[in-house]
């Protein structure tokens, strides 16, 4: 048992209660966030004459070897530790003797951890904006493919009016871009740095805050020693964007489950993103969409656990903030998960074009078009909608659809229908007449895909890929 502050005990601590406090199992995931601010700190000590150059020399070697151990796999980071900032410094004294003692001067874990946590996040944010990229590319392609392909539109899963696949996944588009942008505030806005905060009172050594927040790449130093070290703000910001894509993803694989279902047959899913059953042999479940809408779950679950263990904490650190991180390292990698496999289950599943235009040709997917075709022709909305209510139900009895019926029967019951009614109402004039900025005709809809491709291409966005 290896800590940094035996000085004060004149006992060990309980082995039981050593375990329940040490962090060091789930903190060394950004053991290399640790390092980056412990080379900045020291080289700002050194800066301001607080460390000489030889013992600025000798850190920043030892905590470059430190790293490079352990990404070699020659040292590992054990249980022995209270927690990762232990580890470095207790290895540090280790390899370089008593310099290394001299690397926490002006600091506090307090003020570590939370420079680690923002490292971290930042570094994450990035990560989950590139799978969200890729995501994105993948359904731009599925919009420019099935910019013709009719679908039903569905209201209350009730068909509704006829749309497109482009236009349909087009809908997913934009909630995964607002999505990205989510993460772009949030890198904005906590792009602070905590270090100089010491435990929660700033120090006395002469520290060059600006220095170190220019080291780590942020904008600027916090501006309150005290919030510094208890704002998990940021943290609580990340898990509701998580949280947000996971509600997306979850919508979408909802719709995925259906389409591929037996009964709707619009997709089919790719064997290598299916799964069978032990006992039925016929079976192909789309497990993984399932996995994703269950494990959207978990991440509601952080979001909630952080908000309930942030709400009663006094300024300015409490331990009971390291209960931060499980959830959130959790979070993440549960979101960047479900985001690759996502994306590899759309751009592999087949879309069953016939049957998804058959779909909206049946169930009256027309029928707000023969209630305009009579309002072009004078008859008040109202009364039109009242008319076709009366065909439609003429059609049920029969079995029919509104194509099918004969014109005598539609002047039956309103002599403003003429022979060009079935043109009016045929799934291709329903859907390319809808050409309103946002609507699913393809004229419209070839310009939204023309910016979506714009975006794509813009240069933040290729640099992701490059
Ligand atoms: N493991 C701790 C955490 O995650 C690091 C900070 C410890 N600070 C302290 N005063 N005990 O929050």
């Amino acid at each position: 048992m290896a800590q940094l502050w035996g000085g004060r005990f004149t006992k060990e601590t309980d082995r039981l209660v050593y375990q329940f406090n040490a962090s060091i199992s789930f903190d060394q995931k950004f053991f290399e966030q640790d390092i980056r601010g412990s080379k900045a700190h020291v080289a700002m000590l050194a800066k301001q004459g607080i460390l000489n150059g030889e013992e600025k020399r000798q850190i920043t070697e030892g905590l470059d070897g430190i790293l490079q151990d352990v990404r070699e796999g020659k040292l590992a980071i054990t249980e022995e530790y209270e927690d990762i900032h232990s580890f470095v410094e207790a290895n540090l004294t280790a390899r370089i003797g008593d310099a290394g003692k001299k690397l926490h001067t002006g600091r506090s874990r307090n003020d570590q951890v939370a420079l680690d946590m923002k490292l971290y996040v930042r570094d994450e944010i990035d990560a989950v904006d590139e799978e969200l990229y890729r995501l994105l590319l993948a359904l731009q392609k599925i919009m420019e493919e099935n910019l013709h392909t009719y679908m039903p539109g569905f209201t209350h899963l009730q068909k509704a009016q006829p749309v497109t696949l482009a236009h349909h996944v087009g809908a997913y588009f934009e909630m995964f871009v607002r999505d990205r942008s989510r993460l772009l505030d949030i890198r904005k806005r906590m792009n602070t740095c905590p270090l100089g905060a010491g435990a929660l009172a700033g120090t006395t050594y002469p520290l060059d805050r600006e220095y170190t927040a220019e080291l780590l790449d942020f904008d600027a130093p916090t501006r309150n020693s005290m919030d510094s070290v208890s704002d998990r703000d940021y943290v609580i910001e990340l898990l509701c964007a998580l949280s947000t894509i996971m509600m997306h993803l979850s919508r979408f694989c909802e719709e995925i489950i259906l389409w591929n279902s037996n009964e709707y047959r619009f997709v089919e899913i790719d064997d290598a993103y299916s799964t069978g059953s032990s006992i039925m042999p016929q079976k192909k479940n789309p497990d993984i969409a399932e996995l994703v809408r269950g494990k959207t779950g978990r991440v509601y679950g952080a979001l909630t656990s952080l908000l309930t263990t942030m709400k009663g904490i006094p300024l300015a650190y409490n331990k009971d903030m390291q209960e931060d991180k499980e959830l959130t390292f959790d979070a993440i990698d549960t979101v960047k998960g479900c985001l690759a496999l996502f994306t590899g289950m759309i751009s592999t599943m087949k879309f069953n074009r016939e049957n998804m235009e058959e779909s909206a040709k049946n169930g009256f997917t027309n029928a707000t078009d023969a209630a305009d075709y009579l309002v072009n022709h004078g008859v008040p909305f109202r009364d039109a909608h009242g008319i076709v209510g009366q065909l439609v139900l003429k059609c049920l009895e029969r079995g029919i659809s509104l194509d099918e019926l004969p014109l005598e029967e539609y002047r039956e019951i309103s002599p403003v229908f003429q022979e060009d009614i079935y043109e009016a109402i045929r799934l291709d004039t329903c859907v390319e007449k809808r050409m309103t900025l946002g609507a699913p005709g393809s004229q419209v809809m070839e310009r939204i895909v023309r910016e979506n491709r714009e975006y794509l291409k813009s240069e933040k966005n290729a640099c992701i890929l490059s």
